[in-house]
């Protein structure tokens, strides 16, 4: 199994391109199935993740043509199946759920192995099933599966108790084509959410609303096949932003949206970081003195869940007191056992860590729990005195691009050992 191996101190310089959204491009993939005929996504990000999303879509018999060269990523959907696709690769991955909305909605029918939890939290499912349900289809759990089955899907209002991201996709991908118009209320307003809007109404749906509160689905008869960018990886975006941050460094990074990093680029001024946006770059200027800060995380547009990690190991680096409350998922707060071992002081209160900053991290072997703090730990790699190896990088591998090249682009001293 391979490694990460980090000897810290290097200052970062130069540029880094980021890659398109891993949380776009899935419920992008998923949402494929509806056309009945041809995608092309462009620009695709090559990661573990999205071979395991095209691997659940080939066992229901899609095409996938994946160009790794290109980052092309080409979707037949005409010979797909009502068909049970392999539970093991559902189950390794949550997001393989996405595909119950548009299943639902092109056979009437579907049954899917049930998601599990994962190291960050139980992460039920129980929103995406009401949603089925409000547009007419008779769900059944038992055994470990999903059922769903629907003679008509008719469009209905909805209201989420939490404005949860993959309910509001499962649900918008079940009522694209349902009979009449479908209402989501507290719907989830993340970027991504927006980018599938886009992307199902290129395909012909009337989608209004994607990425606000609410969202309004007006159903349409069938779609068609269509070629889609997704947008670019925000949190991709602010993991380099920390990087520069984090080893007191000034970087540029290509391929950003202003608007969708708002929160990360608040609070990383608050602690001092200059961030100076020109069109789709920016500049990072972490050289001068920087303050802690308390970050809470939120639903979009308050702090991500999937930045906090990262931003827990900046602060780990910062003289003072800051304190980091977790509202999205109940158990996302592992990396901070392993940046202990780091020399981090940090004490967890529930639902908060408390950090104490200290001179300096000392390199170690650790953990990578999950994909966010495998790559927070590879930040505190960086700033690290001596070497850190951060073993089951697999985590990493599922979300970000070639993640030590990259690094090693911007002058760190760091390897993938196999
Ligand atoms: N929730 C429920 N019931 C549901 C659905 C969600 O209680 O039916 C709860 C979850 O348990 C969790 C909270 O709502 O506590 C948020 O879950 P949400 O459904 O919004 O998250 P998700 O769709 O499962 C996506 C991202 C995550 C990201 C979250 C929050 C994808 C593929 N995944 O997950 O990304 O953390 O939204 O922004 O889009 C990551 O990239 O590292 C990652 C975990």
């Amino acid at each position: 199994m391979s490694k990460i191996v980090v000897r810290g101190g290097n200052e970062l310089k130069g540029e880094v391109n980021i890659s398109t959204a891993k949380n776009s491009v899935l419920p992008i993939i998923a949402g494929c199935i509806l056309s009945g005929g041809k995608c092309i996504i462009d620009d695709a990000p090559m990661l573990e993740d999205v071979f395991v999303i095209s691997d659940v879509l080939r066992t229901i018999c899609a095409g996938i043509d994946i160009n790794r060269s290109s980052n092309r990523i080409i979707i037949d959907s005409s010979n797909i199946e009502e068909c049970d696709p392999s539970s093991d690769l559902v189950k390794k991955m949550r997001a393989s759920f996405l595909i119950m909305g548009p299943m639902i909605s092109r056979f009437g029918k579907f049954k899917l192995s049930l998601p599990g939890g994962c190291n960050i939290g139980t992460r039920p499912i129980d929103l995406h099933l009401k949603g089925f349900s409000a547009l007419g289809a008779e769900v059944n759990v038992g055994h470990g599966y999903v059922e769903a089955y629907a003679k008509k899907l008719i469009g209905s209002k909805i209201y989420l108790d939490f404005p949860s991201v993959g309910a509001t996709e499962n649900i918008m991908m079940a009522a694209v084509m349902a009979e009449g118009e479908t209402i989501i209320e507290n719907a989830a307003e993340e970027p991504e959410i927006e980018d599938l809007g886009r992307f199902l109404n290129s395909m012909g749906a009337n989608v209004i609303g994607a990425g606000s509160d609410t969202v309004r689905i007006i159903g349409v008869k069938n779609l068609k096949g269509t070629r889609h960018k997704p947008i670019c990886d925000r949190i991709e975006a602010g993991t380099f932003m920390i990087a520069a941050a984090i080893t007191r460094s000034k970087i540029k990074i290509n391929g950003i949206n202003e608007e969708h990093l708002k929160p990360i680029i608040a609070k990383l001024t608050e602690t001092g970081v200059k961030i100076k946006v020109n069109g789709d770059s920016m500049i990072v200027d972490g050289t001068g003195r920087l303050k802690p800060v308390d970050i809470k995380t939120m639903p979009y547009p308050g702090f991500p869940t999937d930045m906090q990690s990262q931003m827990t190991a900046l602060l780990c680096t910062i003289q003072g007191t800051s304190i980091v409350t977790e509202t999205i998922f109940e158990n996302r707060f592992m990396h901070a056992t392993e940046m202990k071992r780091m020399g981090a002081n940090i004490k967890i209160d529930g639902r908060s860590a408390v950090i104490e900053g200290v001179d300096r991290l000392t390199g170690a072997e650790v953990r990578a729990t999950d994909l966010r703090a495998g790559a927070a730990l590879i930040l505190c790699g960086l700033s690290a005195e001596g070497e850190t190896q951060v073993t089951d990088i697999y985590h990493v591998d599922r979300g970000y691009v070639d993640i030590e090249k990259k690094l090693q682009g911007l002058g760190a001293d760091i390897e993938r050992v196999e």
